[in-house]
């Protein structure tokens, strides 16, 4: 649960009886404590220290990362929601040594009667590396929650998968999200994937918030880490949608080796129904999923005034209808609010422009990645200031989203572990570790949220709240105090 009623600081000092012995050493300890409580009132900075080791990558050679056996055979099989609602279903894979077919077969769990779908390929060139062909196929007019089988592959290499479509969408709809961010290919990372795969809540659908393979890391962007990072993630990805947010390391930018398209790599291999929510670029985009609404930004898209993500927004927020969809829930890579020192503050000139309408449509959570910690949020809000008026810090605002960070899947880059002394208000629970998290919506006015460390028993919840509906239920639930 979350940290409700944990003992203060103060209180077991002032339950040490040895101070009253001392009078002067009492009225020291006092005013230290009242200073304290002046400038930090924050929430918990978790006792669990992890130990601090570099985060290594796996070798090329590792099982994760085995390449199908067979001429040709598909691999890196990943799918996401195809359209607005959830009826769809994009299916995308590699062929490495030659086309071969764009065909998806599928047929859905009660019915024998197999239906074809055909796609596209293509391959991408990335200064010394070719791509293998990448397939993306749409699947469409799926019955809801229905369990569908599919095929892809010719000849000796079919390979076969399943998923399940989500429930209509509807206000009580009960579905359970998992969030991953920031996943890399370390130990670590295949650790944390575990984890979320034998996490006894059951995500059915991973909300991702960027920062997938950490292919730049290597030289030349080294694109071979694209490919296992797809065949990596194909244990999960292939049976359940990852809802993809663009994080920094998808951008590729790279001047230096002739490579000045930005997000090339990312496009061409994972696609996003952006177009389907009236969106002009595949990093910003909605989608509902049985009982949410959820928004995707990207942090790496121009998004000042008038920009098309800007303008996109502006017209998304007044569509989303809570009475058919409660839960409001937004995906962006880099965290509007965190404590830590990695990172610190780079989301903030899109808070500047985007957190007055979070109030206004009342946002239930916000999930974000980039800084490789875990972080929970109080419900604040900092919309007041005006430069001028000096109002600039956070208050607690009811109608204001809980922020969470979510970027500690376990990439090369390792643990964010040096946070902002003392712990800031705005701050209910931060720790340096990797994990992942579990949001499972149970009706309109109450999902159970909870955070697991990859380190734990896989049923171990870190940290965990109830959340309240911004909309149907908006009383205090995130506290620290
Ligand atoms: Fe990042």
């Amino acid at each position: 649960m979350g940290f409700l009623g944990s003992p203060s600081v103060a209180s077991s000092y002032y339950s040490s009886s040895r101070v009253f012995l001392y009078p002067a050493a009492f009225v020291f300890w006092v005013l230290v404590l009242m200073n304290g409580a002046a400038v930090c009132n924050g929430g918990k900075t978790s006792t669990f220290v992890r130990k601090v080791e570099k985060s290594v990558d796996m070798p090329l050679d590792s099982d994760v990362f085995r390449v199908p056996p067979g001429y040709n055979a598909p691999q890196q099989v990943h799918i996401t929601q195809g359209d607005h609602v959830g009826k769809a279903v994009i299916v995308s894979w590699v062929t490495q040594d030659e086309p071969g077919s764009d065909v998806v077969l599928y047929w859905s769990e009660n019915c024998n009667e197999k239906k074809e779908a055909k796609g596209k390929h293509r391959t991408y060139k990335f200064y010394n590396y070719m791509s293998g062909n990448i397939h993306h196929c749409t699947l469409r007019n799926l019955k809801f929650d229905t369990k569908y089988y599919y095929e892809v592959g010719i000849g000796q290499t079919v390979r076969r998968f399943w998923f399940v479509t989500p429930p209509e969408v509807g206000p009580d709809v009960p579905y359970t999200f998992g969030l991953i961010g920031d996943l890399g290919q370390t130990f670590d990372s295949n650790r944390t994937l575990t984890h979320y795969e034998h996490n006894p809540h059951k995500g059915q659908t991973v909300l991702f918030v960027g920062d997938l393979s950490y292919a730049d890391n290597y030289p030349n962007h080294d694109n071979v880490r694209w490919d296992t990072w797809g065949r990596f993630a194909e244990r999960s990805v292939a049976y359940q949608p990852w809802i993809w947010t663009a994080g920094n390391h998808e951008i590729d930018f790279a001047p230096e080796i002739g490579e000045t398209t930005p997000f090339k790599p990312f496009t061409r291999r994972y696609h996003t129904p952006y177009k389907a929510s009236g969106s002009t670029a595949p990093f910003w985009y909605s989608i509902k999923r049985a009982s949410a609404y959820i928004i995707v930004l990207s942090s790496y898209s121009a998004y000042g005034k008038y920009t098309p993500q800007y303008q996109w927004l502006e017209e998304e927020l007044p569509k989303v209808n809570r009475s058919e969809t409660p839960w409001l829930i937004v995906l962006m890579h880099s965290p509007w609010y965190n404590s830590n020192n990695y990172h610190y503050m780079e989301g903030d000139t899109m808070r500047v422009m985007f957190e007055p309408w979070f109030v206004q449509y009342k946002v239930d959570v916000v999930f974000a990645g980039h800084v490789h910690a875990y972080e929970r949020s109080e419900r604040v809000s900092n919309i007041v200031y005006n430069i001028v008026n000096g109002l600039c810090a956070p208050i607690r605002d009811q109608s204001a989203p809980v922020y969470i960070n979510i970027g500690d899947g376990g990439n090369i880059e390792g643990l964010a572990n040096n946070m902002t002394e003392p712990q800031p208000k705005y701050s209910a629970y931060r720790e340096a570790s990797f994990g992942h998290a579990i949001f499972d919506i149970k009706n309109r006015t109450h999902a159970h949220y909870s955070w697991h460390r990859n380190q734990d028993g896989y049923a171990v919840e870190a940290d965990s709240l109830w959340f309240y509906n911004r909309f149907w239920h908006p009383i205090a639930d995130s506290s620290s105090v």
